[in-house]
């Protein structure tokens, strides 16, 4: 019986080697019309996603371990993109992860719903708009309505692990996810490139907290970044009405105080805040683009294809 299961095995692998051939083959031959081939190499992200799911299925070493619930917010724009496949490459080395993305739009981002697929991460997409009165004001809260609907959606669905809002844009180092996994409530450490200070972070001394470091203090009690800080399912199930304020500035703050976080809730990870796991990287907005992509010189050939995956403003 188990030769009879290795031989199927050794079969399938061989079927996948030479579909995978032929794929490889006929996406490279230069006769091909481009959309023809970027049908093909579809095909083959499909197919090479499939057999990383059904490794995953079928890896359960991780099982045991707590859940990391990380909440992206995210909206689009041409950055959109490299950025969400940094931040999914990332988590890509992260085992036991789920990744709720939530978008700050009203319908469905095809872009972003295919790259998910393409991840093979266990993921959620939401569709989390920020309400319209505040779209006009100088200072948004941005990634607000997502993160509550992120939040909202680990309420009902997760019942163990630990929860992290990573905006799309940061550094994060893996080492911080294993720094979260085992947090009792609340857990804190120290932030990089951070404008202005150069670091966020608690300020300990003996292994005590003795007060924060950040370049805006501004009247906080927990004077943190939104990357930050990580907070146990089980002690936000154990308090439902907590809930991130649409307050620009004061996003983590008011969210920890919804919590009724006190100090004592809060464990010091990363060597006692002495190491920095996580920077607030800023990318540089794109100036719109030319439009000589749409250029007829360009019909049938690959830039066709290519102009969908720019987000060339309309003009
Ligand atoms: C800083 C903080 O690090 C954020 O945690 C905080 O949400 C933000 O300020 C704020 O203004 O409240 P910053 O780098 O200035 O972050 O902000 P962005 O990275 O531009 O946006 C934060 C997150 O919200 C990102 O994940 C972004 O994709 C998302 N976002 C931004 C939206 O969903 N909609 C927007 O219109 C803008
Ligand atoms: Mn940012």
């Amino acid at each position: 019986m188990r030769a009879c299961v290795g031989q199927q095995a050794v079969g399938g692998a061989v079927v996948v080697v030479v579909v995978m051939g032929g794929l490889w083959w006929a996406t490279s031959q230069p006769t091909a019309p481009p959309e023809c081939r970027a049908s093909l190499a579809s095909l083959r992200d499909t197919l090479v996603r499939a057999i990383r799911e059904e490794a995953q299925r079928k890896d359960t070493t991780h099982l045991h371990l707590p859940t990391i619930y990380v909440i992206t917010p995210t909206y689009a724009r041409p950055e959109q993109i490299p950025e969400l496949t940094r931040l999914g490459q990332t988590l890509m080395g992260v085992p036991r992860v789920h990744w709720v993305v939530a978008e700050d739009a009203h319908a469905t981002n095809m872009r972003v719903v295919t790259y998910l697929k393409h991840t093979a991460l266990p993921h959620t997409y939401l569709l989390t708009p920020m309400p319209e009165e505040y779209r006009n004001q100088t200072m948004q809260p941005k990634g607000v309505a997502n993160r509550n609907g992120g939040l909202a959606w680990v309420r009902a669905q997760a019942t163990e692990g630990v929860v992290f809002f990573a905006d799309d844009d940061n550094a994060y180092d893996l080492r911080l996810f294993e720094e979260m996994r085992y947090t009792s409530r609340v857990s804190m450490w120290p932030v990089g490139l951070i404008s202005g200070s150069g670091v966020s972070s608690p300020v300990l001394r003996n292994g005590r907290l003795v007060g924060w470091y950040d370049a805006w203090i501004g009247g906080r009690t927990f004077p943190v970044d939104m990357a930050g800080f990580a907070v146990s399912v089980e002690f936000l199930l154990q308090r439902p009405d907590a809930t991130m304020p649409f307050k620009p500035g004061h996003e983590e703050d008011g969210f920890l105080k919804s919590l009724g976080t006190k100090p004592s809730d809060i464990e010091f990870k990363a060597a006692e805040c002495t190491q920095i796991y996580v920077w607030h990287t800023q990318t540089r907005k794109n100036r719109p683009y030319s439009r000589q992509i749409l250029s007829p010189k360009f019909d049938g050939t690959n830039l066709r294809v290519l102009q969908k995956d720019i987000m060339l403003q309309p003009g």
